[in-house]
């Protein structure tokens, strides 16, 4: 199978190229110099080149609260980019997994979000990435729309090097406690991704660590697992107001992945101690980390 990968030095990209690079395919990663998602030109020059089977879109404009000042630029890479992708998909017979986000969500759900539940996002960023999904699925019906959430890998910059970096230079950290989801690690997410692909299922999918968590029940497992002592205070999203406004609720039941017969992803506590432990950031100490997890996704 030859793949092409988009966006092939982001978090994901970068995870996913060393995952799919260790199969038997053929994976072209490109990063943005190489191919611009947004030009049409540039998409059917690195299409005519690879004549993938499968395009994996890792391309984003995923800076949340900027894109509330960009909104050109975030729709020009968030939904013109995948329709353009779509579109030389189906043109090319090939497969286009394009992934995408918990924040086409409202949050004002009580129960894990299922993949057909109706998209409502409160933010620009939100707004650009349902804008996709609707593009994708106008153009190609041989597409996979993957929404993960909370996603951390690789070299960031992510909210778990954020933490940590965070902890070593002050004396507290005060992080939100009202908002409710699911981190994900790239190391669980990008194998979980291969096999998608490779069962070729088409739809919308789910695809996050299992439970779910606060920002602020996040930080102090990451806290918590670098052996780190510094205290992290909850505090409400009016007490840290940002740009764009964000889900209060955003945990997706990932139940179109298990019907696949597919076991859900691990808990996501472990997802971080792997992380943390790859990166030489894991304590020795830190064998159980202090989570406060909810209902599994
Ligand atoms: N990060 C999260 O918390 C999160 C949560 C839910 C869903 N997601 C989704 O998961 C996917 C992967 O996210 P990520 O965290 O890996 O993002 P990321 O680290 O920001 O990577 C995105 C990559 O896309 C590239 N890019 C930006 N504009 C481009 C363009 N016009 N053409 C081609 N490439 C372009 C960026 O390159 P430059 O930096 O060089 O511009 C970057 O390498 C995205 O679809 C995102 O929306 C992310």
């Amino acid at each position: 199978m030859r793949l092409l990968v988009t966006g092939a030095h982001g978090q994901l990209g970068r995870e996913l190229i060393g995952v799919l690079g260790a199969s038997a395919h053929h994976v072209v990663g490109v990063t943005h110099p190489e191919c611009d998602v947004a030009s049409p030109e540039s998409i059917a020059r690195i299409m005519e080149r690879v004549r993938p089977d499968v395009v994996i879109n890792c391309a984003a404009w995923s800076n949340v609260d900027a894109a509330e000042q960009h909104r050109d630029e975030a729709f020009a890479v968030n939904a013109t980019g995948p329709r353009l992708l779509a579109l030389e998909c189906a043109r090319r017979d090939a497969l286009l997994c394009h992934i995408s986000t918990d924040y086409v969500f409202d949050g004002a759900a009580s129960s894990p979000y299922r993949e057909d539940a109706a998209v409502h996002p409160l933010g620009v960023y939100g707004a650009s990435k349902a804008a996709g999904e609707d593009e994708v699925r106008a153009v190609s019906p041989h597409h996979q729309i993957v929404r993960t959430a909370w996603l951390y890998g690789q070299e960031g910059p992510n909210f778990v090097l954020t933490m940590v970096r965070l902890a070593r230079e002050r004396g507290e950290l005060r992080v939100v406690a009202d908002q409710r989801g699911a981190p994900t690690w790239t190391g669980h997410l990008a194998p979980a991704l291969a096999r998608l692909v490779q069962l070729g299922a088409t739809g919308t999918f789910h695809l996050t660590n299992g439970g779910d968590t606060t920002w602020h029940g996040f930080a102090r497992a990451i806290v918590a697992a670098a052996g780190l002592t510094v205290p992290v205070v909850a505090i409400t999203t009016d007490e840290y107001p940002t740009p764009a406004q964000r889900p209060p609720y955003a945990v997706l039941d990932n139940a179109a992945w298990r019907r696949l017969g597919n076991p859900p992803l691990p808990y996501w506590g472990d997802g971080l101690r792997e992380y943390l432990r790859r990166r030489g950031l894991l304590s020795h100490g830190a064998a159980d980390l202090d989570t406060d997890s909810g209902a599994a996704s």
